[in-house]
């Protein structure tokens, strides 16, 4: 049997994707990349086998190696990609596909040049729900999807000061200056998937309200993004990006034009499919409330996986596409990846703006691209040293008071 020889840049994320992976029994993790010996040893801990690591990605990518997953910082990975598609090495790559507007356009230029595949490694969709509501949605009983709501909800514990360790574990690292449209896929994928539809158009308004955190360097007091797309099947999706409000929740909600499904907040998975009096299908009532099974062979693997076990699906969804030689489909593909970093960067834009709406670039598009080649606005530090070029917070001169900053540089020690 041919094994597909993996390599795995990063070693947070790039773990738990490296072991999903490592579940296909046509597929090995041959080498890891990481900058850092600490998250490098700890890596190689959790995966539980020997693997080379490198620290330089040109020589890591010299190995033999078929395919790469991408998992190094939020906002780096576009220059990693364009190296693998330069040896027509395929990409699982991280969310976000591109940092900036002239990465998306580096990205698709680089990628038409080289026949590597390209999948971006979201697996909100793939949880149970969201597999339950495409799979309703394209029965068609609910007829046209015509409005959507996608929520990734995330609160932190103020008093918590022990994830900063292992996830914000430098001050200018990328969570301290994400706003809040950027992490846009987990709230707006699983819509996309669901329904085909594809953005045109972003506005967003903040909520700013910031988290009262004993120790902090977090420069964006914004709780949530809440980002409206108008899209071009003429649809309106409301999704969130990374909110931090209520109760912890991920929720999702289709409205057709003959009945609705939603899974319930804080209902453990619990679907509820509800249709309009005049229009209830053969075999339903009005008020369908249930929980849905996977109906897949593979449900023992998904069960133990991660994120509800859309890690697993999205492993064997990218290798799927290798063994086929084919590119994923929608919103997996590349053109979809970038139009949802162009949600997430014009989203903020829109929010800086006082809510403002932005054209969603068709990169499909030379006179698209052309626009945006040379912006590389960003709210982030580059590991280059580069500096942020724009706000990360709706309130400009937000800060974290100097006690708090004081505490996470304790909690960091
Ligand atoms: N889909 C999901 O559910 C999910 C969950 C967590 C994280 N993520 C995504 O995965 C990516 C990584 O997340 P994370 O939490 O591990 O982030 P992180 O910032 O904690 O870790 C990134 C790792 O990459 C390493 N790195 C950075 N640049 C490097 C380089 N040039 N060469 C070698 N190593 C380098 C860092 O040392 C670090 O270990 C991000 O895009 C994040 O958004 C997705």
């Amino acid at each position: 049997m041919k094994k597909f020889k993996i390599g795995v840049l990063g070693m947070g994320r790039g773990v738990d994707l490296a072991e999903n992976l490592s579940l296909q029994k046509d597929c090995e993790i041959v080498a890891f990349c990481e900058l850092s010996a600490e998250r490098a040893a700890s890596g190689i801990e959790r995966f539980g086998r020997e693997v080379p690591v490198f620290k330089d990605f040109d020589t890591f990518l010299e190995q033999e190696l078929d395919a790469v997953v991408i998992a190094n910082y939020f906002h780096e990975h576009t220059p990693y990609a364009i190296k693998c598609f330069e040896k027509n090495i395929h990409v699982l790559c991280e969310c976000i596909s591109n940092g900036t507007m002239a990465q998306g356009v580096e990205l698709l230029r680089a990628y038409e040049k080289s026949d590597s595949i390209y999948m971006l490694a979201e697996n909100y969709p793939q949880m149970k729900f969201n597999r339950e509501m495409k799979h309703v949605c394209d029965g068609g009983t609910l007829g046209k999807i015509i409005f959507a709501e996608g929520e990734y909800n995330h609160p932190v514990d103020p008093e918590d000061t022990d994830f900063l360790k292992g996830y914000i574990y430098f001050p200018e690292h990328w969570r301290n200056l994400l706003p809040r449209t950027y992490y846009i896929t987990h709230s707006l994928a699983p819509l996309m998937w669901a329904t085909g539809a594809t953005p045109k158009r972003v506005s967003a308004v903040p909520v700013f309200s910031p988290i009262p955190e004993k120790a902090t360097a977090r420069m964006v007091g914004d709780r949530a993004a809440i980002v409206t797309t108008v899209n071009d099947d003429g649809s309106v999706f409301r999704v969130t990006g990374c909110a931090a409000f209520g109760a912890h929740h991920n929720a999702y909600r289709l409205c057709g034009e003959n009945g609705q499904i939603e899974n319930l907040r804080g209902m453990d998975g619990q679907v509820m499919l509800r249709y309009s009096a005049w229009a209830i299908p053969e075999g339903k009532q009005e008020v369908n409330l249930y929980e849905p099974s996977w109906n897949d062979s593979d449900e023992e693997l998904i069960e133990n996986a991660g994120h509800g076990g859309g890690d697993y699906i999205v492993a064997r969804m990218f290798l799927d596409c290798l063994r086929e030689g084919k590119q994923p489909d929608h919103p997996y593909d590349i053109y979809s990846a970038t139009t949802m970093s162009s949600v997430a960067i014009l989203g903020h834009r829109s929010l800086l703006g006082g809510g403002q709406p932005y054209d969603i670039p068709d990169f499909r598009l030379e006179e698209c691209r052309v626009l945006y080649e040379n912006d590389n606005d960003t709210p982030f530090f580059g590991s280059d040293g580069s500096e942020p070029t724009i706000p990360c917070c709706s309130v400009t001169e937000y800060s974290p008071s100097e006690e708090q900053i004081k505490a996470y540089y304790e909690a960091i020690k």
